[in-house]
């Protein structure tokens, strides 16, 4: 299986257009998936390297097969993106770009075993790094009421996440949950009907991001990034729902600040110099065309945001 029969990616022209690679850059591509991005970055300029970065072992099996043409100018690390920035290259040279993706691939959401998606009878599993070992049956066996609720009504904006969590722990009591349908049965009772696929949608999602600590690794990821980049490089990222979306607008926002001392500082330490600028006042979304072609990137907005000189 290679490119988009594993992942389409979504904005490519937009994702190049920003980082407008060129010369003997160095790119991060922080959530390399199906290599789809990586490809155009490539494919854009003939003397440029990119990072390829994934999580998951799998993914980074797909995209080494699918950037094969380019191997010698591309380097792929297994490691959480806020855990890459450590890399001796990116310490060298800097990063004069860098992409993140965020969220699942459609390989990771369709492939069965992985138990992403809330289709009858999948095991509970929804780890993006298959060599960890905290899945979600795990985090449904183990976590505390408050973290479950916290879980549901932060990651999920589900309105009844207390009494969801109260009856994950009733069930729990007596079986483990351990199949989507022992997650959805719960959610049943909790609402007192048949939940819809939104309802599903919003708590498998929920969960899903607790496993992952998907906003954790964004929140940390995000500064790393930033310290990474050399003058004028180019941070673009993708975000797919709202939680993260916002984690990228107020992070942008901060950092074209003219000041970002900390409020309880009496002086201006920072010397009122911005650190950067946010290229993308409001983000970019897929047109009417892409989404006809690719249904799942209707949720996508892209921000930019470029570093000063
Ligand atoms: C939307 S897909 C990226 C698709 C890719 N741009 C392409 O063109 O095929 C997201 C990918 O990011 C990875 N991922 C998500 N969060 C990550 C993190 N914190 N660190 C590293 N990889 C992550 C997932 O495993 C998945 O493969």
């Amino acid at each position: 299986m290679t490119g988009f029969d594993y992942h389409e990616p979504v904005l490519c022209d937009a994702v190049v257009g920003l980082l407008n690679p060129e010369g003997e850059r160095l790119y991060l591509d922080a959530t390399v998936g199906g290599g789809g991005h990586a490809r155009r970055i490539l494919e854009h300029c003939g003397g440029c390297r990119v990072l390829a970065v994934d999580r998951d072992p799998d993914a980074l099996a797909e995209a080494r097969v699918a950037l094969g043409e380019y191997s010698e100018r591309v380097r792929f690390l297994h490691r959480r993106f806020d855990r890459a920035l450590t890399d001796v290259e990116i310490r060298d040279r800097g990063l004069d770009g860098a992409l993140l993706d965020l969220g699942v691939s459609s390989h990771q959401l369709d492939e069965e075993g992985r138990g992403f998606a809330f289709r009858r009878g999948l095991a509970l599993d929804m780890r993006m790094d298959t060599t960890e070992s905290s899945d979600a049956a795990l985090l449904l066996a183990t976590a505390s009421e408050d973290r479950l609720a916290s879980v549901f009504r932060d990651y999920g904006e589900e309105p009844k996440a207390r009494r969801l969590a109260r009856e994950i722990l009733k069930r729990r009591a007596s079986a483990p949950l351990e199949t989507s349908d022992d997650l959805v049965a719960a959610l049943s009772v909790t609402l007192r009907r048949s939940p819809s696929q939104r309802d599903k949608a919003r708590i498998f999602q929920a969960v899903r991001i607790a496993v992952n600590e998907e906003l954790e690794s964004l929140e940390m990821g995000l500064p790393a990034i930033r310290e990474a980049l050399n003058d004028r490089g180019i941070l673009v990222v993708i975000a797919y729902h709202s939680l993260e979306d916002r984690v990228v607008k107020n992070a942008f926002r901060e950092w074209s600040k003219a000041c970002i001392c900390p409020p309880e500082l009496p002086l201006c330490t920072c010397r009122g110099v911005p650190l950067g600028k946010t290229l993308t006042r409001k983000p970019i979304r897929p047109d009417e065309d892409e989404i006809g072609r690719n249904p799942r990137a209707r949720s996508a907005r892209l921000r930019a945001w470029r570093r000063a000189a």
